[in-house]
């Protein structure tokens, strides 16, 4: 996602420098071009040597290098499209706000015309620090971007917010800042996710394969593209993506009144969840005993909660997701038609990088009129961009 756009990672001196090598390689994984400034403390938890080889290119150090010629943080500063400082000490924070520039990074961050994102860790104390504090909120007013550390455990042993934010958030953010459009403001989008589990007894239930990845990703990508985006989940293991309102459910009854409640005020709904269709007729109060001899439980059907937004929808885009191991063409077509969808996603879950629990996927897009389109492989983060891309088409169309 992030090919053909340039990066400067500028790295300064905490104990958070590890973390910042796997954010340099997950952006050069991601396709960015990087460029990688340390700072001469920063020097002192790591070699320029990792950034080196992680980044491909020749690290920074020194504002004054004997063996260029031009202007060197004048040229650093003009060729990135984003800068991003991980850790972001105490002391880079200060110089920033101050208009101190003493070093190849400050001056760097003085001449850039590009946003700057700031991923500060540290010490509680040292970022609670209200000189600290002060020069957080002075740089906020002037329009830099900031990343607040997490809470937990910290290097130094002490507890609270300081660590180095979730590299996933950061790199969410850097693709938000480098990447999207903000075209879903003013939208409201929900998404359901993850599998339903319904009862049998209070200990064991019924459930499916779905981890929830896809429409988690779809959830943040509406958010970040600016859309008021409620996610529906079932149980599953996922951070929930930033700037979204999370409702849990576990069963597929649940899981239908939190969509039926919200659908009137809704413009897009995107149901990636996998609903169980089935639930045990009754989930009994006390643990089944075993017995000798077969035993078989009795299942009833559970809604088909797309069926019913098809059935009651006006203005809502409805975008309808397919696991299909067979006839995916025409299983996909006829559920498009039936559940009255704008959109369905249809994967072949045979296939090798598509469906549960994988990070990529390989999907057709099905529309109620015939029309099908062949999606090549890809990353669930980008998948759900180019969903929300045709959703948006279709909107546009109907208007
Ligand atoms: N869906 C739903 N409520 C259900 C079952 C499914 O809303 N009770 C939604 C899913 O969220 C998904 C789509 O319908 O968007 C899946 O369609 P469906 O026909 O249920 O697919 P399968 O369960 O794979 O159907 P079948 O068992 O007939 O292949």
């Amino acid at each position: 996602m992030l090919a053909g756009k340039n990066i400067t990672v500028g790295v300064t001196g905490g104990i958070a420098v590890f973390k910042t090598a796997q954010l340099v390689s997950s952006l050069k994984a991601g396709g960015a071009g990087l460029q990688v400034i340390m700072t001469r403390s920063a020097q002192e938890f790591v070699r320029p040597l990792t950034f080196q080889v992680l980044s491909g290119n020749p690290v920074r150090t020194d504002l004054f290098e004997a063996d260029r010629g031009s202007v060197q943080h004048i040229e650093l500063a003009a060729w990135p499209d984003l800068i991003v400082i991980a850790p972001a000490t105490a002391n880079i924070l200060g110089k920033a706000a101050a208009g101190i520039g003493d070093d190849l990074l400050s001056t760097v961050i003085m001449a850039a015309t590009c946003p700057v994102l700031f991923c500060p860790a540290m010490n509680v104390n040292m970022y609670n620090n209200a000189v600290v504090q002060r020069n957080i909120a002075t740089l906020r007013d002037l329009g830099y971007k900031f990343i607040e550390p997490g809470t937990g455990r910290l290097a130094c042993g002490a507890e609270g917010q300081g660590r180095l934010a979730d590299l996933d958030q950061i790199i969410e953010e850097i693709e938000g800042l480098l990447i999207l459009r903000k075209d879903m403001v003013g939208l409201t989008v929900m998404v359901t996710a993850g599998p339903t589990v319904e009862p049998i007894d209070p200990v064991r239930y019924l459930t499916n394969r779905s981890s929830g990845k896809m429409g988690y990703a779809v959830a943040g990508a509406a958010a970040a593209r600016g859309a008021k985006t409620l996610l529906i989940s079932g149980p599953t293991a996922l951070k929930p993506p930033c700037g979204i309102e999370l409702i849990n459910v576990e069963t597929a009854a649940q899981m239908y009144n939190a969509v039926i409640d919200r659908f009137a005020n809704v413009d897009m709904v995107v149901k990636t969840a996998a609903v169980a269709d089935y639930r045990p007729k009754e989930a009994v109060a006390q643990k089944i005993k075993k017995h000798n001899g077969p035993m078989s439980l009795e299942l009833v059907r559970n809604h088909d909660i797309l069926a019913e937004l098809g059935k009651r929808k006006n203005k809502q885009i409805l975008v309808g997701f397919a696991a299909e191991t067979n006839d995916l063409e025409r299983n996909s077509l006829r559920k498009a038609q039936d559940k009255n969808l704008d959109l369905l996603v249809a994967n072949d879950i045979n296939q090798a990088g598509a469906g549960f629990g994988s990070d990529t996927n390989i999907v057709k897009f099905v529309y109620r009129g015939g029309d099908i389109k062949q999606m090549p492989l890809m990353d669930k983060k980008e998948l759900a961009h180019r969903i929300l891309d045709e959703a948006l088409a279709v909107r546009r169309k109907k208007q």
